[in-house]
Parts: structure tokens; sequence; C-alpha cells
């Protein structure tokens, strides 16, 4: 595959996240739409997401200097011209045919991060080689799936600081899918050519034979998921940076102060793991009262405007991270289609920036949300 992304035009007329996400339904079959856009079970939580950062009220500030303002952030060392990271999203050839590789030039031209998914169907050599020499990119980092062989594991780390990956994102809310009951409806399988390619040749460990009442669940792909020791283990095998995605309670928060990480990602998978478990903008204030001080927070699920990224980063994350609404982007129109989406969003931030009187994104705390201190309505 030519490393070139494919120049298709913008369709007309999307102005907004919503509009990517209209245009890309009519252009997604019925199964590749249930795995993009589905949740767990009722879909609860995906929707938590979305009402958490549309309940918080803005409570403004009027006639503050504006001039010279800035989205720009410090994080894991460096300067990033804006606080928006695109999230780990597998399998993106399903959504267009230059995957993960029009979202990597799209990240690099828009200066925003990039976290490539273990599952990526792209290999996670040619994604680095594509754009880690962009002037002007932001980070670049791999997504870790922890795999039932840890020789293996291991040797997928190995590949990445090889490839010059600058950080590794464990995630640790999916040690098994949460039951998606959206793509079994629709009777989602990867399609032909679709697969994830970083972990071909991986041994798949021999299942164990289960005694009576032995759960198939617990006795096998769970007797492999990882522990905090693993977590331990991970940072023993890296020079790399490793933060942890999917944490939702603040004593999970202060254990990876504790083990000295490099961050931490708030998040619930975009409701795709533990249905009802809490959205993203409620679980963020008590980890942020935790641990903030500590290490830097990112957090990701249901921001879809400017407000609402204005809304992370007062609640206490340095940057925030975007899933569905890239691939909306790339379905619709390849790397131009995901950098549009990172350009609206970015520049829907400046503009609510200066709504709320802050010119930098330092200046943001809990104050610019109504009712501080009870930060969510009823
Ligand atoms: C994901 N997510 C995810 N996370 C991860 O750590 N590794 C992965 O491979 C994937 N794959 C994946 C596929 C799809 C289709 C979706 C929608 C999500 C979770 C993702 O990184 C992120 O946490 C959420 O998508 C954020 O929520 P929003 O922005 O989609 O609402
Ligand atoms: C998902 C996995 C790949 O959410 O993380 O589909």
């Amino acid at each position: 595959m030519s490393t070139v992304p494919h120049l298709a035009p913008l369709p007309p007329g999307l102005v907004s996240l919503a509009d990517h996400e209209a245009h890309a339904r009519t252009r997604l079959d019925d199964k590749a739409w249930a795995y993009f856009s589905g949740g767990a079970a009722d879909e609860l939580t995906l929707r938590a997401n979305r009402c958490a950062w549309e309940q918080l009220p803005l409570l403004p500030r009027v006639l503050q200097p504006l001039a010279g303002g800035h989205t720009r952030v410090q994080l894991l060392g460096r300067t990033l011209a804006h606080p928006i990271l695109l999230a780990p999203v597998a399998y993106q050839k399903m959504a267009h045919p230059d995957g993960e590789l029009a979202s990597a030039h799209a990240a690099a031209a828009q200066g925003a991060g990039l976290v490539l998914s273990t599952q990526a169907s792209v290999s996670l050599e040619a994604v680095a080689q594509a754009v880690r020499d962009e002037a002007g990119r932001g980070p670049l980092w791999f997504q870790l799936y922890m795999q039932p062989d840890r020789g293996y594991t291991r040797e997928l780390v190995q590949r990445a600081e090889g490839s010059g990956y600058e950080a590794l994102v464990l995630t640790v809310d999916a040690p098994v899918h949460g039951a998606r009951d959206r793509e079994r409806r629709a009777a989602f399988h990867l399609p032909p050519g679709v697969r994830a390619v970083n972990l071909d040749g991986m041994p798949v460990p021999p299942p164990r034979p289960l005694a009576c009442g032995d759960s198939a669940l617990f006795s096998g792909l769970l007797a492999h998921a990882p522990t905090w020791d693993d977590v331990a283990w991970l940072q023993a095998q890296t020079r790399l940076p490793v933060l942890l995605k999917g944490v939702l309670h603040p004593e999970d928060a202060r254990q990876a102060a504790r083990l000295n990480l490099a961050g931490l990602i708030v998040s619930n998978h975009g409701g795709r793991t533990l249905d009802t478990a809490v959205a993203s903008a409620q679980a963020l204030p008590p980890i942020a009262d935790a641990v903030a001080e500590s290490l830097p927070l990112l957090v990701d699920g249901g921001l879809r405007r400017g407000t609402d990224v204005l809304k992370a980063l007062a609640l206490g994350a340095r940057a925030v991270l975007l899933g569905r609404p890239y691939i909306w982007g790339l379905t619709n129109a390849g790397a131009l289609g995901v950098a549009q989406v990172l350009r609206l969003l970015r520049d829907e931030l400046e503009i609510a920036m200066a709504l709320c009187g802050v010119r930098t994104l330092d200046q943001l705390t809990p104050a610019v949300l109504g009712r501080h201190g009870d930060r969510i309505g009823p």
C-alpha cells in the first residue's frame, strides 16, 4: 500500500462533528456502523458520556484581555500546538482504504497527537515511518493490549520503540469486550482484508481443560489478563513512558501515581466495555483531586464540541482524546476528513476560550463552570 493518502474531496456542508457523523452513516454499511458507533449493552454509558459534557453549564467572564491567546499545552516534556489527540481505534481500514495511515497523516498535518491501536489494520512500522519525520507533528504513541504471551508482548513493545513511538498507552479497562449487543444484532464480523496485522504470528495459548463448573472466560482469556504486577513488569521492559488508559476510580489513579506512571487517561472506552460505568466527565474531577499534582491527566469519551474540550481542561485534564468523530471524518474523506474534524474542534475550542474570557488553557479552572464545586447538574 502507498503511504500517500488518497485525496478525496470533502463533501460540502460539513461544519460540525455531528454533521460528519450523519454523513458517515450514509457511507458505512450496517455492520461497520455497528462496530464503530456502538457501545456495550444498553449503551447507557455511551449516552451518559455525551450528556455529562452537555449538562455542564459554562459561566463566562467578559472584557478579559485576549490578545496573544493560544491553545498550546505542555505534555510529557513537549509543547503541543493544541490539546487534542486521536484516540486508539482499531480496524480503521473498515472506514477507508487508507485506514490508520490517513489518520496519521491528518494528525501530523494538524499538529495532533496520535495513539495507534494494537489492533490497527496497518502495521505500526508503516504508520511511524509515514509521519515520524514530519515537522510540526504531535506526539506519536502506541496503545498496548497486553497479550497472553508476555514474550510476544515484549517484542511488540520493542517494535514500537524501534519504530519511533514515544510513549506506550496500556489499556486496562478491556480485559474482555463488553456485551456488544449492537454488534451481535448486526452480525458484525471483520470484512476480508481487514485484520489486526500487528498481531500476525502471535502464539495463541492452548485452551486449558475445564473442570465441571469452571468458567471458560475466567479460566481462559482472563487467566492472562494483566494485573498491577504486569504494569511494573512493562515499565521494566521499556525506556518509554507508560500511560494507563481506562482508569475511572481515584484509588486506581493513586496506585498509578505510586508506580510513577507517566500519565493517566480517564476513560470508559467510549462506553464500549462496562455499561452503566460512570461518564468520563463525572469520573475526572475526583481523579484530578486525587492525583493531578502527581501526573498528567487526559480524558476521552463523548467529546464533540470545542466547549467540551474546554470543560475537560477546566476539570483538570491536560489534553483530550477523540475517538469516533475522526473515524467519521476518515469515512467521509480519508485524511482530509480527519484533518477537517481536528480543525473544526480546534477552531471551536479557540472560540470557546475567547467567549469564556481565557486566552491560555492554563487559565482554565472549575470556576468557568456554573456552580463550581457541584460540577454536574441533576
Ligand atoms: C475504540 N477504543 C479503543 N481503545 C483502545 O485502547 N484500543 C483500541 O483498539 C480501541 N478500539 C476502539 C474501536 C472503536 C470503534 C471505538 C469507537 C473505540 C476506545 C477509544 O480509544 C476511546 O477511548 C473512545 O472511542 C473515546 O470515546 P469517543 O470519543 O468515541 O466517544
Ligand atoms: C474495541 C477494542 C478493539 O473497543 O478496543 O473495539
